[in-house]
Order: C-alpha cells, then sequence, then structure tokens
C-alpha cells in the first residue's frame, strides 16, 4: 500500500519518537537527545540513544537505527501498514483510503467479521450454560484452567446431528445475519442442493481462529468424543480465512516471540493452549495442513529462527524431513529453522501436562538446526556401505544444496556438508595416526589392564580375557549413582551401558570384545549393542557424532534417540556426553560389572528355587531371601 504524499511526515512529526520508545525503554535526557539500555541488546551500560528533532532512534551496540515506525515493526514484530495504522491512531489521523474496490471488500470483511464474533460470543455463552456441561467436564479433564479457556476465548458449539442442527442459525438470525452471510462465514451448511440449511459445527468444543490483529475469522471444533467422524472440524476457506496464510494465536504470540527472541511452531490448537498454560506463550500452530511457504515467511516475521516441533516418531520425522525440503528454496542469510523433536507419542500438550513447563523449555533448548536435519535426513535412506552407494548419497546431499535459493547460503551449506561426508566415510588420515594413542585420561590403566592398541580393527582387540573381571574402585560418588540411578532393573542396565557407548564411543577401542558379550536381554537394546559393534568395526577410530550418523543409516536412530532423551538416567553423569573420558569409563565398567552379577544372581535364583521347591527348609528359604536381597540392590559383590 502507498501513502499520500506527506502522510507519512505528518504522521512522524505529530508523534515523539522518545515518547513510543519511552513507553519500552527507560530514557534518561542527555543534551538534545535521550539515551537508554538498548532494547536490541542485553547491554549494562547505556548506548542507546532517541533524538526527537531528526525523529529517529541509534543503538550503538547493534547498529540498529530508524525512525518511530522502524522501532514498532521491530520491537512489536508489526508489519509496516500495521506500524502506520497504530501510530495514525495515536496522532488522531486517519488511514488513507485504498482504492474504492478495496475499501469494498474492507466493509464487506468487516460485516463478516461481525459475524464471526457474534458467533464466537455465542459458543462462549454456551460453554458457560446448562448445554455446555459436558464440553466443561471435557476441557477439565484435558487439565485445562478457567483462566487459560477465557484467554483463547474457548467456547462450545451446541447441538447433535438430528433434532437439534440450527441452534447458532437461530441465535445469528435473531441479530439479523442472513443466511446467506452465514453460510459466506462458513458457520452454516446451506445451498441449492440442501433442503434446510444447519450448523457447520454442533457439539464442537470451539477455538476461535483470530487474524493478526487478534478478530476472528475462523474457527477449529474439537469433537468431544473419541469416536466422532472427524476428530477436528475447521472452517472452510471463506473471504477472511485462508488456511495456508494465516496461524493460530499469531496475534498472542508475537509480543511473547520478541521478548524470547524466538517462535515455536506447534501441530495443534491444543498444543498452543497447553504451552501457554505451562507459562509458553510464544507458540502458533498451522491450521490442519503442514506448514506452508507463507507461513514459514510469517515465522520469519516474528523471530530469524523459529523452532518446529514434531513428535518423534515416524510421523513427526517424516513432517520434520517436509519443512525442510520446503524450507530451502527459500533460505536466506540469517533465517533459518530449528526442529525439536518431542519423545516419541508425546505432543507438546501431554509434556507440559504430564511434567510441566520446564520439561518442554528442555526440548527447545535442545532443538537441532536445519542442517543437522537436513543431513539426517539424507544418510537416513540407506547403508553407505560400498563405493555407489556412497557416491549416491554424495549426488542426494548436491542435489539438495543445489534447491538451497541464496548463493552464500548455498556455499556455506555444501561447505559443512562436505565436511560432514568426510568424517562420516572416516576421512584421511589424521593427524596423530587418530585414535588417541595414550589411552584414557586419569588413572586406571593400570587397575584394568587393557591393552591399548593403536588403531585397526576394534574387534577382537584388548579388553578383558575370557572369565576375567574387574572390579573398578567404588568411590562413594559411583556408589551413589548406581543406587541412585533408574538403572536398577535389568533393561535399565542395558541401556545405561548402550548410552554410555553411544556417548563415548572411544570405549570401543578397548571394550568391543567385552561389549559383544555382554548378555542384553531386550531385543531392541541387543540389535543396537549389535549395530554398534559392527560399525566400530568398519568405521574406526569412531567420533560420537558419526556414531550416531551411522546408526541413523541404519535405521537405529530412534532407538537411540529414545536412551538420549529419557529421564531414566538423569543422575548417571557419567553415560552423558559431557562427562570426563575415564569418569565414563569407570561408569561403563561398574555398570557392566553390576550388570554380569545379576546375571550370574539370577542363576544362582533359579537354582535356589529349585532347591526350595524340592526341599522346604529354612535355609534353603534363607538363602533364596538373601539371593533376592541381592538381586534388587544389583550390586557387584565383594571379590567378583
Ligand atoms: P492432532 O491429531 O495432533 O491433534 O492434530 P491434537 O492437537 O493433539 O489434538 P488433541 O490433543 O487430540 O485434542 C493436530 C492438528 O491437526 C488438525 C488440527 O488443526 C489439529 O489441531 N486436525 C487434526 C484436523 O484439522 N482434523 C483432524 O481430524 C485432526
Ligand atoms: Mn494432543
Amino acid at each position: 500500500m502507498s501513502f499520500p504524499k506527506g502522510f507519512l511526515d505528518e504522521l512522524k512529526g505529530r508523534i515523539r519518537v522518545s515518547d513510543v520508545v519511552g513507553r519500552k525503554v527507560k530514557l534518561r535526557r542527555q543534551g538534545r537527545e535521550f539515551i537508554g539500555l538498548s532494547p536490541f541488546t542485553n547491554e549494562k551500560s547505556p548506548s542507546f540513544t532517541v533524538n526527537d528533532d531528526k525523529q529517529f532512534y541509534h543503538c550503538f551496540s547493534s547498529g540498529e537505527h530508524g525512525d518511530v515506525i522502524k522501532f514498532l515493526e521491530k520491537t512489536e514484530n508489526l508489519s509496516f501498514i500495521e506500524a502506520v495504522e497504530r501510530l495514525a491512531a495515536e496522532a488522531g489521523m486517519d488511514m488513507p483510503e485504498r482504492d474504492p474496490h478495496a475499501a469494498e471488500r474492507d466493509k464487506e470483511a468487516a460485516t463478516l467479521i461481525d459475524v464471526m464474533e457474534m458467533a464466537a460470543g455465542f459458543f462462549r455463552q454456551k460453554l458457560a450454560e446448562g448445554a455446555g456441561a459436558e464440553a466443561r467436564a471435557y476441557l477439565e479433564r484435558r487439565g485445562l484452567r478457567g483462566k487459560t479457556i477465557d484467554d483463547f476465548g474457548i467456547g462450545y458449539a451446541p447441538g447433535d446431528d438430528r433434532a437439534d442442527r440450527t441452534s447458532l442459525l437461530k441465535f445469528l438470525k435473531s441479530k439479523n445475519v442472513s443466511i446467506e452471510q452465514m453460510i459466506e462465514a462458513g458457520l452454516v451448511i446451506g445451498g441449492p442442493d440442501i433442503a434446510e440449511p444447519y450448523d457447520r459445527f454442533r457439539n464442537r468444543v470451539m477455538f476461535p481462529i483470530a487474524d493478526a490483529r487478534g478478530r476472528v475469522i475462523a474457527f477449529g471444533g474439537r469433537a468431544l468424543s473419541a469416536d466422532a467422524k472427524a476428530k477436528y472440524l475447521n472452517s472452510p476457506e471463506t473471504p477472511l480465512f485462508h488456511k495456508g496464510r494465516q496461524l493460530y494465536n499469531l496475534h498472542r504470540a508475537r509480543k511473547p516471540a520478541h521478548d524470547e527472541g524466538t517462535v515455536i511452531a506447534v501441530e495443534g490448537y491444543m498444543d498452543v493452549v497447553g504451552l501457554a498454560q505451562g507459562g509458553i506463550h510464544h507458540a502458533v500452530a498451522p491450521l490442519g495442513t503442514a506448514l506452508t511457504e507463507e507461513q514459514i515467511a510469517l515465522l520469519w516475521r516474528l523471530a530469524p529462527e523459529p523452532i518446529l516441533c514434531f513428535d518423534g516418531d515416524k510421523a513427526g520425522l517424516r513432517a520434520a524431513y517436509r519443512a525442510v525440503e520446503r524450507v530451502l528454496p527459500m533460505l536466506k542469510p540469517g533465517h533459518s529453522l530449528r526442529f525439536a523433536l518431542l519423545p516419541e507419542g508425546k505432543d507438546p500438550d501431554d509434556l507440559v501436562r504430564e511434567e510441566g513447563g520446564e520439561a518442554m523449555r528442555d526440548i527447545l533448548a535442545k532443538a537441532r538446526p536445519l542442517s543437522d536435519m537436513l543431513w539426517e535426513k539424507e544418510i537416513s535412506t540407506g547403508a553407505w556401505d560400498t563405493p555407489e552407494r556412497r557416491a549416491k548419497l554424495e549426488a542426494d546431499l548436491e542435489a539438495a544444496v543445489a534447491a538451497i535459493g541464496d548463493p552464500k547460503v548455498r556455499s556455506h551449506y555444501a561447505e559443512a556438508l562436505r565436511e560432514r561426508v568426510r568424517k562420516f566415510f572416516g576421512g584421511a588420515p589424521r593427524q596423530g595416526g587418530g585414535f588417541r594413542q595414550g589411552g584414557f585420561r586419569g588413572g586406571f590403566q593400570g587397575a584394568f589392564g587393557g591393552q591399548r592398541a593403536g588403531r585397526g580393527n576394534v574387534r577382537g582387540r584388548g579388553g578383558l580375557g575370557r572369565g576375567e573381571s574387574y572390579m573398578p574402585p567404588v568411590t562413594p560418588e559411583l556408589r551413589r549413582s548406581a543406587l541412585a540411578s533408574g538403572a536398577s532393573g535389568e533393561q535399565g542396565r542395558e541401556g545405561l551401558l548402550l548410552l554410555t557407548l553411544l556417548n563415548h564411543p572411544e570405549l570401543l577401542e578397548n571394550y568391543a570384545e567385552d561389549i559383544s558379550r555382554i548378555e542384553i536381554r531386550t531385543p531392541a537394546l541387543d540389535r543396537l549393542r549389535n549395530e554398534i559393534i559392527d560399525i566400530a568395526a568398519l568405521h574406526a577410530p569412531l567420533e560420537r557424532e558419526a556414531l550416531k550418523d551411522h546408526l541413523l543409516s541404519r535405521n537405529l536412530a530412534d532407538i537411540a534417540r529414545r536412551l538420549e532423551a529419557g529421564s531414566a538416567f538423569r543422575s548417571d553423569r557419567f553415560a552423558w556426553p559431557d562427562a570426563a573420558p575415564d569418569e565414563a569409563e569407570a561408569g561403563f565398567l561398574h555398570t557392566l560389572a553390576r550388570h554380569r552379577r545379576a546375571i550370574v544372581l539370577e542363576t544362582e535364583l533359579k537354582a535356589a528355587e529349585r532347591a526350595l521347591a524340592e526341599e522346604m527348609t529354612e535355609e534353603n528359604f534363607a538363602r533364596l531371601q538373601a539371593i533376592h536381597a541381592q538381586l534388587e540392590r544389583a550390586e557387584p559383590a565383594d571379590g567378583l
């Protein structure tokens, strides 16, 4: 939209920059200017100035500068037009008329919006009344508080499939809304081949969908019963509502997004609502479709690197990969996406309800860059163990890079991916012969006695001989962590061992033999172990990232991710990526010893049970009890 000559000058003349800025930044006068702490950086001493005469602001630490319109665009996440509108209202100026057709369209849209607002009011009212009892109970079961319901204007559309199909229709009619308008607004279904027009939304919880200014333009309706034909029913495309161009909750998320420096895109309405209830207000959702390019562009107006959230299952990953493909042609310097994958089978709403907002913030903090997701997407499609297949991977990656529109971004991607390919395939010999030669840092060498070979095949090297075992010095620290850990059961110990390996693949250097002989009874974990051994044999020396990449290409990333994301091993610090190598080694060996001991005990247990069954003596009973007690602790007994 272009403004008549002089309009913007007049506007800027009527508004003092320091007044508008002063609402956001505490300003102090200094000569002809004002000075304060920059809203664009996190500074401690003021480098932000405002000059009313020159009608601009300047931030010396970030280089941001501009006029009062720009200031609103930047700090309130408004578009240019929206900023002008707001300032014009403040200055008491009418916005100039656009062409007469546009004005006509606006007028019509305004009346449709009135209809939508009336409907929203009706739905809210119905939720509060007797008819809404079931819906209120439903929302309560889902853990929604009254304030959240009010904040999001959630309502209830009464009715059923037979008798009661026109309650909204009757209400709107009483307000002099025509049937044609109701149909145009998408609220009523009618037309030449429909005998009696009727309400589109019946017996559903209603989520109003607003435009960027907060005006209701559509609804999403959630069925109360699990067996309804469509779980969600959304407004159709109308003159007000273009589902690919809007985002649920955009108008509320705008300011929080600016304050947080990022914006989150989740899949559903309930996710947005659940997050808000958990204190996370900068979330939006598409309207029942995958994110469109227009929606990505909208997200970029809120923050340079929006975080997309997906379920960690196969469908969620597929959706994430689709988003990767969609965004590549759109990338520009400084603008990207990040990806947060949730624990399998959970959406953000579940997670916040079950584990709280902090758990969600943890996952958001671990969001992964687009370049990672692209790499993962490409290598997850096959095994790359022959020259032809490797060549195919390179060709696929090149094609993906070629899809990037911006030349600068493209060349950086090309470079980063080349480097990853090099690492993935083992790369050129590195200086110093690759593998850490001196063994692990710290003092366990003597105690463990494994020989430390240089490079070469991991199989059949180092480690303990058959039948040998070791007992790491049990420090109080280790004992505490072993006892406090969630890793007490068989699966827990197996998982803990594998998690330690995932994060510290250097352990494979000396313990491949032991690892291949551990008894692992959980089939998925057994498979993971076998593949890790296999990969280590083919690709030594093996770094953490490379190991994960290889697992991904063998379809084992899911289980690996689940081990990493799970909370079972929160207290087992040695298994974490940031544990020192000797700490990891000690913890690993300790767990290994515990695991072996437990398996021995189980054999003894069976024998004791048999003995007791044969002969019910007090002695046999005591023996059984003792084994039970030891098993519960699963601690290595002295001398093992
Ligand atoms: P989900 O199936 O993930 O639902 O749909 P949800 O958000 O977890 O909903 P609850 O928790 O079961 O209530 C995500 C989004 O996909 C669209 C809606 O926009 C929904 O918010 N959707 C889903 C539909 O449009 N129609 C459907 O039948 C299902
Ligand atoms: Mn859900």
